[in-house]
Parts: C-alpha cells; structure tokens; sequence
C-alpha cells in the first residue's frame, strides 16, 4: 500500500507528542507536515520543543525519530490542508473548532479535541466499540459540503469508561452507572498543564468541564445508530472527576447497577471475551486485547498496567458484587491516557478508516 501523507496539528502538545510517537515507522502513514501555534511556526520542530532555558520537551519515552525532529513547523491556521491524505489534530477545543472545519473541507480529520464531539452528525470513535457510527461519515459530508470529514476521539476519561460498559451492555444492559476518577497529570496537558505545588501530596477533586463530558459522551458512544442519526443510550451516568499525582493513566472505580443479574464470574468472561473480532484484523496500533482482566487484588495499578500492550489495553481488576445497587457490580479500570485515551486510539481510528476506504 502506498503510504497515506499526514500532518499533525498541534504536534508540539502532550497528544501532538504522542501522535508523532506512534507515527514512526507507521506501515500506513507518513509524516509530511507539522503545525502548531503563531508561537511555534517557522521553527524546525526539535527547536520549537527546546524551550527558552535550553530544556528538551519531548514527554514520550519513545525517543523523537530525526525524520520528525528536522521538519519544519507550520502556523495551523496556513496549512494547505489538500496537501495531505489525513489530518490528526490535538489543540485544545476553540482552536479546532476554527481549525478542523477548514481542514475537513478538502481531508480527513481525526481529533483529540471536544469542538465536534456533540454535533449530530459527528461520530465519537472508540476502537472496538462503536466504529459501526462510520456510517455517519457520508451523513456529515452532505450535510456540511464537505469532501472530508471530523471524527473525534472521546475525552481520554470517557475512553475506558465506554470501553469497559460495552461488553455489560451488550451482554446484561445498564440501568445506571456511577465513576469517580482519579486522572493523571498528563491528561490536563502541557500549557498551563497541572502547577506542581498544587498536585503533590495531594488530590484536587475537580477537574472544568470533565464530568460533564464523560456522562453525555458515554451515552453517545453507547448509543444506536439508525437512518443517519444516534439515539443516545438511555442509562443515566454520573461522574466525579478528580486530579491525582499520577503522570500517566486514569484510575477509575466503576459501579453498575445492570438491567439483568450477572454474576461477578459472567462479568469477567464478557470483558475477557470482548473485541475479539476487532482484535483479528490486527491493524497495526490495535493490542491483542482490548480488555485485560487481573484476579491480583492489589491490580490494576497505573505503574504497573499503564502500559500494557503499548498502553492500548485496559485493564480492569477488583471486580465485585455491588450491594448497594440493583444488580450491582463494582470494577477497578487503568486506561492510559495519553495512548489508547487519546493519540494511539486515534491512530487505530485511522487506521480503520483507511482500511474501510474513507480515506
Ligand atoms: N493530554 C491528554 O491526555 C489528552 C487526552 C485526550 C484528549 N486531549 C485533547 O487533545 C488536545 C490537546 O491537548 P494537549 O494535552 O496535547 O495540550 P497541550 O500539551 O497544551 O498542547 C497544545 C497544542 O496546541 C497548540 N496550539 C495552541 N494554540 C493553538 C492555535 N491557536 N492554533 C494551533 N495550535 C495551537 C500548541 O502549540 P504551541 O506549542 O505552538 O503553543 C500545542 O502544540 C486538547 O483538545 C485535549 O483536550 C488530550
């Protein structure tokens, strides 16, 4: 296959990082443009993340690949978007909500960011569990005139928390569910990112705008699509998201209450059993298993689990009867923020896309 050409739209950021990460070496895309802000334009890309003082602001533990490091940094809102197959963006939302909709006009657009993800006509892509809402592609060409697209990934929250439900909603149905998160410092990015003096020893318990991202997403995502439109799942879902001194992964302690009894066993088995199918195409960014159930009382754990298969993997352990609720169960997730929450996952995202010839 001849390698699709791609820029990456805020390439200098935590999940720009990340993009370029997962991008060396990619079987299916090439790197050819970088973008970022007025701030970063002109540069060539290894200047633009060596700050003031002379500090390297490369956060990923792959190294930069020198292909990457040499190219220059374009202004995002210059790009010739036509000049690529794809565009992967990770700005923060008012950015793209300027940026993508130009961008869409003539190419592809895979997002990290929120601008898009509550529109009708807009998918919200998790791997594995919902790229049946590709249908809504060509809906959302139409409507707009446009000859590509924007696909958002969910907020990196809501990633393991759909992730997780689909198989219990698919096997026993939801009635209600009930999150409380404990987010790393990553996930708040890097400018103004999370101030050191507020986050060590200690937990900052609220986090603008998350938890009502993570109910209404959760509900898209979960949601049917028929004659063009999502009807949003119908179980109500309520967060409280909370900042931990953590760099990497989410922690979230997950409850509930199922429309038909389960036991604790038949739960595991669905989440072992899940994406199975998905997993058998094996694109390239896709792990093994989707969901990787631990008996280790004292896992998952986001040193230890993070990064599983590339970060690809949730890991989901502590899984118990809930009494609280009606047929209740209660569960332990890890989901690496930065790679399957946000960058890698939409790298899968593409890489579907490609194979299913959108792009
Ligand atoms: N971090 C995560 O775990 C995570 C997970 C899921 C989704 N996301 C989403 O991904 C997006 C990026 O987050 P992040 O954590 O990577 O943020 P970040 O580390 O602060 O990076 C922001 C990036 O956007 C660029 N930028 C800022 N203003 C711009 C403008 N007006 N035009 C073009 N580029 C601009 C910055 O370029 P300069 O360097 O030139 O300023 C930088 O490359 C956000 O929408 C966030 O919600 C992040």
């Amino acid at each position: 296959m001849k390698k699709k050409k791609v820029a990456v739209i805020g390439a200098t950021g935590v999940a720009g990082q990340q993009f370029l990460a997962s991008l060396a070496g990619h079987p299916f895309f090439e790197v050819t443009a970088l973008a970022a802000s007025e701030r970063s334009a002109g540069k060539l890309y290894r200047q633009a993340i060596t700050d003031h003082s002379g500090a390297f602001r490369w956060y990923c533990q792959e190294p930069l690949i020198e292909e990457f490091a040499k190219l220059n940094v374009q202004d995002a809102a210059h790009l010739d978007a036509s000049t690529v197959d794809l565009i992967f963006t990770a700005v923060e939302s008012d950015a793209a909500k300027d940026l993508e909709p130009r961008y869409a006009k003539t190419t592809p657009v895979v997002s990290t960011a929120s601008a898009f993800r509550y529109e009708k006509d807009v998918p919200i892509f998790i791997p594995g569990v919902n790229l049946d809402h590709d249908q809504l592609i060509p809906v959302q060409q139409k409507n707009r005139g446009w000859k590509g697209f924007v696909t958002p990934v969910p907020n990196c929250t809501t990633t393991g928390l759909a992730m997780t439900l689909k198989p219990l909603y698919d096997a026993f149905g939801v009635q209600q569910v009930l999150m409380t998160s404990m987010q790393a410092l990553s996930g708040a990015g890097r400018s103004p990112g999370v101030i050191g003096m507020d986050i060590m020893d200690n937990v900052v318990p609220y986090i603008p705008k998350e938890e009502e991202k993570v109910e209404t997403e959760t509900q898209k995502i979960l949601g049917h699509l028929s004659d063009g439109v999502i009807e949003p799942a119908l179980f109500p879902v309520s967060a409280t998201c909370t900042r931990v001194p953590v760099m990497e992964a989410h922690t979230e302690a997950v409850y509930v209450s199922l429309k038909k009894k389960a036991s604790v066993e038949e739960v595991k088995q669905a989440f072992r059993d899940f994406g199975r199918e998905f997993a058998a195409q094996k694109f390239p960014s896709c792990p093994s298993e989707l969901i990787h159930v631990t008996e280790d009382p004292y896992r998952p754990q986001p040193r230890l689990d993070r990064d599983r298969e590339g970060g690809m993997t949730t890991s989901v352990g502590r899984v118990r009867a809930d009494h609280a609720l009606s047929n209740g169960i209660k569960y332990v997730l890890v989901s690496h923020n930065t790679k399957m929450g946000a960058a890698k996952g939409g790298m899968l995202v593409a890489e579907y896309l490609v194979h299913q010839g959108y792009i």
